[in-house]
């Protein structure tokens, strides 16, 4: 699949900045003091009516615009454009009391209850005509006024009816599946359902993985595809609808990227954003979060393989409210926070959301205006922010440069590892993708997380993080970035089904054998609490496995334990200068920074001094750079670079000091 892009301009002038804004929820006297201090903050733009059709249509096909005419009003005498939204997220209460079919059924076939949002199956029909009505509606009326520069279609589509497992759903993954293989044979061929007799006479016999019992993996995956499928037809419709519209308009809708595998496959879904929008929220307890923010931003941008802009379209100032117990920032971590995303290559900072609500279920959610009112230091810092980002304007629409290091991600991996039993069911797809990812971070190498059918050339390193399922396409690309000379490094269980999530035989990993010039006979997966220890004083837990060499030298043994003196990590060197690197056992994160150290040389970066702690990014346009200076540690950095600091104005020799916890971005021309 080639990724294409539409080439659209950027909606807001300078950087984009602002958040959700939802003053439905506040009097209209609320409304002029929202618009002051979104003045006063530099907001340039808010996402609008992304909760509102219960209070815009009232009833089937009776609006009541007057209030959302006068707030698009208020923001357009005050310079703040519109995100308008479809607010299809939150259907009305009395459409959901006149469908009870409506709401997403679960695999143990308990419907969802009104009261939440997303609370509509996709594969229905009629949900489908009630929805494309208000998006109409909206797009009719606001569609072609100066301020709205862009639609948000629906929120997180996927976060809450992922998947549905009614009837109507039922019948739409039948004719899915009829689309997909043509006949039953092919059908019955590709899931194996010789297995336990499920052979299928027909389309018809086929359900959704319903129930708690163990279900075949390869009807279950291409369950997981069919609900993305679903979800992203929605999306078309809406969007097919609002390109009628207003031909002009860029249509985006709100991603969920981060490390674990998605609701939806976002890197399937990129080429249908005319901008590309993530959510991302850190969250507690997480040793690093300042790398997830990292990870998510290597990720977005590589969703496109021209590695255009992105844009944030929420995250919080402070804490969420949803989790177990919600950490607030620390002073400084906002900035740190927003900067940190515009570093790894989105030309925006917006926030969930502009005013934290007084009621309802997210009442206790940080805003840009806490519940203590604009004096305090959320308001200052996002104050702040707004002034950093005014000043960051020149940044817009410069790139991260091309990493030279590339970590593999796909969903249908996760989903395939995710779903049925394994020979270790504690192998979570994201954390082992993130152990690799971090290894990088740390040590100041540039990083790109891509789907494995993009392009590989240009990079010198390929990871390929328990992929557990890969096409064979894949594993031809692989060897052949090997045989240019490049390094492969493949970790535990990947390479194991073909996309069938059929396994592959002759020895594991099937995918990637005969370039790693190794064969395993048999996993050996380690119980809680259990290590195992190498040769070379590496240690590791949850998965080991029994390796044969072909060709591969050894870099590391087990010590101990039932493998004791067997091959643990792998190095097979090929014509040209290639490497195929096999980590066989689940090493710890010291023992991944040790073996990279060991193999690649660190990028040299955009500035000579590594500090511990300071984070450095780089955007560029052919004749400029940006570099980001990001101190994540507590105390001040000293480098020595030279350049326009962007943040204080200054104008910086010879060397910069970054104090601790905050951020410097510094402006230089590229060498003629
Ligand atoms: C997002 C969602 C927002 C808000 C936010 C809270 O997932 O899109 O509407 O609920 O979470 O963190």
């Amino acid at each position: 699949m080639t990724l294409s892009h539409t080439d659209q301009p950027w909606p807001t002038t300078g950087i984009s900045f602002g958040g959700d804004y939802n003053p439905e929820q506040w009097d209209p006297s609320v409304w002029r003091e929202d618009v002051a201090l979104m003045r006063q903050a530099g907001v340039n733009m808010v996402s609008l009516g992304i909760f509102s059709w219960g209070l815009l249509e009232t009833a089937e096909g009776v609006y009541d615009w007057a209030w959302f005419d006068e707030i698009v009003e208020l923001l357009g005498e005050n310079g703040i454009a519109i995100d308008l939204a479809t607010p299809t997220a939150a259907p009305p209460s009395w459409l959901l009391a006149e469908h009870p079919e409506f709401p997403p059924v679960d695999h143990d076939m308990t419907q969802h209850w009104p009261g939440a949002r997303l609370g509509w199956c996709p594969s229905n029909p009629d949900f489908r005509t009630h929805a494309l009505r208000i998006v109409r509606a909206v797009a009719e009326r606001y569609g072609s006024r100066e301020h709205v520069v862009m639609w948000h279609v629906s929120n997180e589509l996927g976060g809450g009816n992922g998947h549905c497992y009614c009837d109507v759903s039922a019948a739409a993954f039948r004719t899915w599946l009829e689309k997909k293989y043509g006949t039953v044979e092919k059908l019955n061929e590709a899931w194996g359902t010789a297995f336990w007799g499920h052979y299928y006479r027909s389309f018809k016999h086929i359900l959704p993985p319903r129930g708690n019992d163990s279900k075949n993996p390869s009807l279950m995956l291409d369950f997981d595809r069919f609900s993305s499928d679903e979800l992203l037809d929605h999306y078309l419709a809406e969007r097919a609808l609002l390109k009628e519209i207003t031909p002009d308009l860029p249509v985006t809708t709100n991603f969920m990227v981060g490390a674990e595998p998605d609701a939806v496959d976002y890197a399937r879904w990129a080429p249908h954003m005319d901008i590309l929008a993530n959510d991302h929220y850190t969250r507690s307890p997480d040793p690093v979060p300042q790398q997830d923010v990292a990870f998510s931003g290597d990720r977005m941008r590589s969703l496109t393989t021209d590695r255009r802009p992105w844009l944030l379209m929420e995250h919080s100032t402070s804490a969420v409210n949803w989790q177990p117990r919600n950490r607030a920032k620390n002073p400084g971590e906002l900035i740190r926070d927003a900067i940190s995303h515009v570093a790894h290559g989105s030309d925006g900072v917006m926030y969930f959301q502009w005013r934290a609500s007084r009621a309802g279920a997210e009442q206790f959610h940080s805003g840009m205006v806490p519940h203590a009112g604009p004096d305090t230091k959320i308001f200052r810092e996002v104050t702040a922010l707004g002034g950093h980002l005014q000043r960051l304007a020149p940044v817009l629409g410069s790139r991260v440069p091309a990493a030279k290091v590339g970590i593999l991600f796909d969903n249908e991996a996760g989903w395939a590892i995710r779903r049925g039993v394994k020979p270790n069911n504690f192998l979570p797809y994201g954390a082992a993708v993130r152990a690799w990812h971090a290894a990088f971070w740390r040590r100041g190498d540039g990083v790109d997380v891509l789907p494995p059918w993009n392009d590989y050339a240009g990079y010198d390193t390929l990871v390929v993080p328990q992929l557990f399922l890969v096409a064979d396409d894949t594993a031809k690309r692989a060897e052949e970035f090997v045989a240019m000379g490049g390094t492969l490094i493949v970790t535990p269980f990947s390479g194991i089904v073909d996309e069938n999530d059929q396994v592959r035989l002759g020895g594991y990993p099937g995918a990637f054998r005969d370039v790693l010039g190794v064969w395993t006979e048999e996993f050996y997966p380690l119980q809680e609490g259990e290590t195992f220890r190498l040769d070379n004083g590496w240690n590791g837990r949850e998965w080991t496995e029994h390796v044969h060499v072909a060709g591969a030298d050894v870099i590391a043994r087990y010590e101990g334990g039932p493998l004791d003196g067997e091959p643990a990590v792998t190095v097979r060197a090929h014509l040209g200068g290639g490497r195929a690197v096999y980590v066989s056992a689940g090493i710890d994160g010291d023992a991944i920074e040790n073996l990279v150290a060991g193999l690649i040389e660190p990028d040299r970066g955009p500035v000579s001094d590594k500090i511990p702690g300071l984070e450095v990014g780089i955007r560029e346009t052919d004749s400029d750079e940006f570099v980001f200076l990001i101190n994540h540690g507590a105390d001040d950095a000293e480098l020595g670079i030279r350049g326009a600091e962007l943040l204080t104005g200054r104008t910086v020799e010879d060397s910069l000091v970054v104090p601790a916890g905050d951020v410097r971005v510094v402006h230089r021309r590229k060498a003629a």
